[in-house]
């Protein structure tokens, strides 16, 4: 048997990865527009990056990649891109920037050893931002709008935004009291991971997929805000919508990761063909993280895109219209390739992309190779073109031919391209 990918990992094929490249091009030049730096951490860091005292995430409880080497240092490959930029951030002292927030974003694989099923693997990509160093609504708001308007510029329909805070560090104290109160008497109908959740993190159990519609859960208080949560998360709201971006407040909306606290928001897709995998994006603050990786005490927020899930809306709504080109194909019809192999050197010197015949194949077979490359202009070379030192130019386009000296070749392409668009 030959060897296949392992369970929950893909190939992207070149189709696909053309498709990816778009997604990820769109993504710099958003990460550009709204003054983000790339960063790049590394796939795997030592396992406490990821792994906090009394984490209760399914992500760091059953789904990392841990492992060590002779026995040495425990390891983990990054399950999501923040505590690794979060390290970063420490390791480098970046908070000593004048300028804060520090900015960061990245275009990374990620590994999380879940259940496979469309939407979700165990190596995806995630597209994500940092801002760190500041906490402010303006900069909430301006978070949630670039990967709105990422989004929104890829042209998606049906795309809806879902907010929630979790308040402040006294918010979230108290309600965490009044739902281990509440939720102890039905502990027993619970799931499994809900009944580990009870006492560390009884908010998780309020997303919880598989007592999402149990009594326990829609009968759960509210939370009630300190007055300063509250006027946060009114201050963000109201700066969403100066900037026109409609959204949901969804009150059971917590979040798969611990360090979350005030707000948290997720990008979904009503597009059926998203399946049960509907969430593009999510992200929300951590007040905490900077300083439990050893550094000051300063907030953060950010999200992550998951590429593989942005890539099945795309195809589905046939966002993608794109067609691999070429612009020169050079048919060779001598014994000897050198006049040939030289003039589609000389092209791609001149940033012309150039493909050409490496088999002398006849006349029909090469033409029909330049069709399936989508090639836009022909170049023809017969045993005359070398004696000449000329081609035979052919433009796919308007089907006009013509003789074209050599050292006028690039020259004369740059001026067909540029009418033609005129
Ligand atoms: P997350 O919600 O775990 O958040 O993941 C963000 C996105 O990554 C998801 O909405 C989904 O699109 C994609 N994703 C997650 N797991 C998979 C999977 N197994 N297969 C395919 N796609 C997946 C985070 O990772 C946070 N670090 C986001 C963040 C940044 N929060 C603050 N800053």
């Amino acid at each position: 048997m030959p060897f296949q990918t392992v369970k929950g990992t893909y190939d992207i094929l070149p189709d696909q990865m053309m498709k990816v490249n778009m997604l990820k091009d769109l993504f710099r030049h958003f990460l550009n527009l709204y003054g983000y730096d790339e960063i790049k951490t590394p796939v795997f860091e030592y396992t406490g990056v990821f792994q906090k005292e009394n984490d209760t995430s399914d992500m760091v409880t059953k789904e990392m990649y841990t492992f060590s080497v002779n026995g040495k240092d425990s390891l983990t490959l990054r399950p999501e891109g923040t505590a690794g930029v979060i390290r970063s951030f420490v390791e480098n002292k970046m908070y000593g920037n004048s300028e804060l927030p520090v900015k960061l974003g990245y275009l990374e694989e990620m590994f999380r050893h879940e259940r496979p099923q469309k939407g979700r693997q165990r190596q995806f990509t995630q597209l994500g931002i940092e801002c760190i160093g500041d906490k402010n609504p303006l900069i909430d708001a301006e978070v949630i709008a670039l990967g709105y308007f990422y989004i929104r510029t890829l042209g998606l329909q049906g795309i809806k935004v879902l907010i929630n805070t979790l308040g402040d560090s006294e918010s979230r104290l108290r309600y965490k009291e009044k739902l281990i109160e509440h939720f102890t008497p039905y502990k027993d109908e619970l799931c499994q991971d809900c009944q580990n959740r009870l006492e560390k993190n009884p908010l998780r159990i309020l997303d919880c997929k598989i007592d999402h519609s149990s009594k326990a859960v829609e009968t759960a208080p509210k939370m009630e805000l300190t007055e300063g949560a509250a006027e946060y998360f009114e201050d963000v709201k109201h700066y969403l919508d100066i900037l026109g971006i409609p959204y949901e407040v969804d009150d059971r909306l917590v979040r798969g990761l611990d360090y979350y606290t005030d707000t948290v928001f997720e990008v979904v897709s009503t597009n059926e063909a998203s399946g049960s995998q509907a969430t593009i994006f999510g992200g929300g603050r951590y007040d905490n993280l900077v300083q439990e990786m050893g550094g000051p005490s300063m907030s953060g927020i950010g999200f992550a895109i998951g590429v593989e899930r942005l890539l099945i809306l795309c195809e589905a709504e046939e966002i993608f219209n794109v067609k691999k080109t070429i612009d020169c194909y050079v048919i060779n019809l001598n014994e000897d390739p050198d006049y040939a192999m030289l003039i589609a050197e000389e092209l791609r010197a001149n940033s012309f992309s150039t493909e050409m015949d490496y088999y002398r194949r006849s006349l029909k077979a090469q033409f029909r190779s330049s069709e399936r490359k989508n090639a836009r202009f022909v170049l023809i070379i017969g045993e005359d073109e070398v004696n000449s030192a000329t081609v035979t130019l052919k433009d796919t386009l308007t089907k006009a031919q013509e003789s074209v000296k050599r050292e006028e070749l690039c020259e004369r392409l740059a001026q067909l391209m540029e009418e033609y668009y005129e």
